[in-house]
């Protein structure tokens, strides 16, 4: 047997997970971020989204500064105006005049006007953590589809619109990140139906056109079989044809054929992804009588682990 290289290895310095809204990435990236911490790299975890004030899973609070959640792990909430006004502190003499400025409407109003400015600076905090901090690897929790096609786009363009200074020097070492496979990694999250799997296949396409390096397609809350076809239909024939069958027994045999039923139209979904020969890492639906994170987190982080081999 062929044995693969693993997906990602410790010279990874960004992971970056993305997919449909609602596939489970926010779930995936935590988990990824703990595998990869118990590895022993100082990981941090990373997001944009605005929705919660705490780390839905992780029960920490989302801030930009670096939040310790366990040893070697933190989760962080990176926004653009804070990320402006640090490399306004770090790069301007008498900054501290420009404060109050960059927190202002005025300044919101102007950037958020500037197409993928608010875009550029998260993904240039993204870069400094990636490259020049206390972390040793970035897990990102990215943007759904749309977002996050439009991020790839924005240091290209940054670049082309701003040929020379700071501003073009930035976008191009952004890039460069971006675009080194040695560096980053790009996980794709899909559930085993229609519309997730056709916006997977567009940001996989998306990144293939960039080179970036990605793969495999994480298909989240994949329903094992129970049955076989046959044994489903054979369940199903006795279903019917016996009347004497006590009623926990019918109720088990309709739970395993719906079961079936589920898990074959989930095979027939990833069609899409075969034929693209894209490869493809099953997670399984994690089933729970009472909601525990931890078990969740863990049993997840275990159907990832094939992608860290080598125990990065
Ligand atoms: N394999 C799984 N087993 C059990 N529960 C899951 C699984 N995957 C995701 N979930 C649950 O589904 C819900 C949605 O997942 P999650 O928030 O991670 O999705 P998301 O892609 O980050 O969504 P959004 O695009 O809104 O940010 C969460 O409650 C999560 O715990
Ligand atoms: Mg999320």
């Amino acid at each position: 047997m062929i044995q693969r290289m693993p997906d990602i290895h410790s010279s990874h310095k960004l992971i970056i997970v993305t997919g449909k809204g609602g596939v489970g990435k926010t779930l995936l990236a935590a988990a990824l971020a703990r595998l990869s911490a118990d590895s022993g790299l100082n990981t941090v975890l990373v997001t944009l989204d605005t929705r919660d004030d705490r780390h839905p899973l992780l029960d920490v609070p989302l801030e930009y500064t670096p939040y310790q959640v366990a040893p070697r792990l933190a989760a962080s909430r990176v926004d653009a105006f804070e990320a402006v006004s640090e490399y306004a502190r770090k790069t301007m003499p008498f900054s501290m005049f420009y404060e109050g400025f960059f927190k202002s409407g005025t300044f919101r109003d102007f950037a958020t006007a500037a197409p993928g400015f608010e875009d550029l600076m998260c993904l240039g905090k993204l870069y400094n953590l990636a490259t020049d901090s206390e972390f040793d690897r970035v897990i990102f929790d990215a943007p759904a589809t749309g977002h996050f096609r439009q991020l790839l786009e924005v240091p290209r363009v940054t670049a082309r619109a701003v040929q020379v200074g700071p501003l073009n020097h930035n976008a191009r070492k952004i890039q460069d990140l971006l675009l080194d496979a040695d560096r980053t990694h790009v996980l794709v999250a899909s559930l085993a139906e229609e519309m997730p799997v056709r916006e997977a296949l567009e940001i996989v396409d998306a990144c293939r056109a960039l080179r970036m390096s990605v793969g495999p397609v994480l298909i989240n809350r994949r329903i094992t079989r129970p049955v076989s076809a046959a044994e489903a239909a054979a369940l199903k024939d006795l279903l019917d044809r016996e009347s004497g069958l006590s009623e926990p027994v019918a109720a088990a045999i309709a739970a395993s054929a719906q079961a079936a039923s589920i898990a074959a139209s989930q095979d027939s979904a990833l069609e899409p992804f075969r034929l693209h020969r894209l490869r493809m890492l099953d997670i399984p639906q994690v089933v729970q009588s009472r909601f525990a994170v931890d078990e969740l987190l863990t049993a997840v982080g275990s159907s990832l682990q094939p992608l860290m081999a080598d125990g990065h």
